[in-house]
């Protein structure tokens, strides 16, 4: 049975004034033992996943389920022991303590969670012991390198041994060096019974992963099958805001209007797309998500492009010309 569960979690925020929905509907079920990357470029919503998981963000949508509890139902008290014991967090920027020492930072949450302190110093110079860093414990994070830095969230990450670990771009402010001695780490710290989620944008962390879970749509291939003529009735969705963009859509009759959802629940109108004119180039170009919905307004008949395509008839002449598109 998998241990850490997401059903159609879907996370919308406002920003000024529009909806963004940098996750959507996502399902996803990760067994102990397992190391999971979560792989997208900056944007995609690794942060937001990541929170949802460790419970200090509730989504807009689905449930979170760890082992027996419902993370996305946690309230008050049980949310506070949920993100205590149950979760490790380790930061892209560290955040150690800048006055205290590693071991005094790897301290912090057993103290937190009234450990005495004899038993709080023994612990947490066995973790130092745990990530290479016996000959550290008393050095302030001023004096370390990075590596070792992250070395010592690491530890204190697992000082209350939890049972998921989360990692933001744990590798970001590293060399290459540093690097896989903290790899080594997060994929020691997945075995042989805790789940380890690692957000990153570097696919060089790839061969670290049992799995790896995409949070950037990708772009097509080239030489990729484009859509053939579609009909829409007057008032049918040809993409919806949010989501992959694959093909650019030419429109061959009829008219295509772009509307952004707000995050009143209402919705503005971004341009109008007639004969000749094209749309939704920007989403497959760049790797990301429909910004706005396209739909007919009245009888329609659109031609999808891959971006190479699209790209090819953009330098063959003037057969696109016409207004330039709003997206
Ligand atoms: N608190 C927030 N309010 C509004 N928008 C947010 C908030 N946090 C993140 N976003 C937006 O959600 C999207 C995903 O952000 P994030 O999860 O930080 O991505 P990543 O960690 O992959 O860079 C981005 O478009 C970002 O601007
Ligand atoms: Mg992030």
């Amino acid at each position: 049975m998998a241990d850490l569960t997401l059903t159609d979690v879907t996370v919308e925020y406002s920003s000024g004034g529009y909806m963004v929905r940098p996750i959507d509907q996502l399902t996803l079920a990760v067994s102990a033992g397992q190391l999971v990357l979560l792989l997208g470029a900056s944007g995609s919503g690794k942060t937001t996943l990541l929170s949802a998981m460790a419970g200090i963000l509730t989504p807009t949508a689905g449930s979170i389920h760890f082992q027996d509890t419902e993370v996305t139902q946690l309230r008050g008290g049980d949310l506070t022991e949920y993100r205590r014991h149950t979760v490790g967090i380790v930061f892209q920027t560290f955040n150690l303590v800048p006055s205290l020492t590693a071991a005094e930072n790897v301290q912090i949450p057993l103290r937190l969670a009234k450990v005495e302190a004899v038993r709080a110093r023994a612990r947490a110079e066995e973790l130092l012991e745990r990530v290479d860093l016996a000959d550290r414990t008393g050095h302030r994070p001023g004096d370390l390198s990075g590596g070792q830095q992250q070395r010592v969230a690491i530890a204190r990450a697992l000082a209350h041994d939890p049972p998921l670990l989360l990692a933001d771009e744990p590798t970001a402010h590293l060399d290459y060096i540093q690097v896989e001695g903290v790899l080594r780490l997060l994929r020691k710290a997945a075995s042989p019974e805790r789940v380890v989620i690692v957000a990153t944008h570097d696919e060089r962390l790839l061969p670290l992963a049992d799995r790896v879970v995409e949070l950037t749509p990708r772009r097509v291939a080239a030489g990729a099958t484009p859509a053939p003529r579609v009909e829409l009735a007057g008032g049918e969705e040809l993409f919806a805001q949010g989501s992959p963009g694959d093909l650019v859509y030419v429109v061959e009759e009829g008219e295509v209007e772009l509307v952004r959802l707000l995050s009143d629940g209402g919705e503005e109108l971004v341009g109008r797309v007639g004969p000749g004119q094209y749309c939704g180039e920007l989403a497959p170009t760049f790797g990301l998500r429909r910004s706005a919905t396209a739909r007919a307004t009245v009888p329609t008949v659109v031609r999808g492009l891959t971006v190479s395509e699209f790209r090819g008839r953009m330098r063959s002449g003037p057969e696109l010309s016409g207004e330039r598109s709003k997206l």
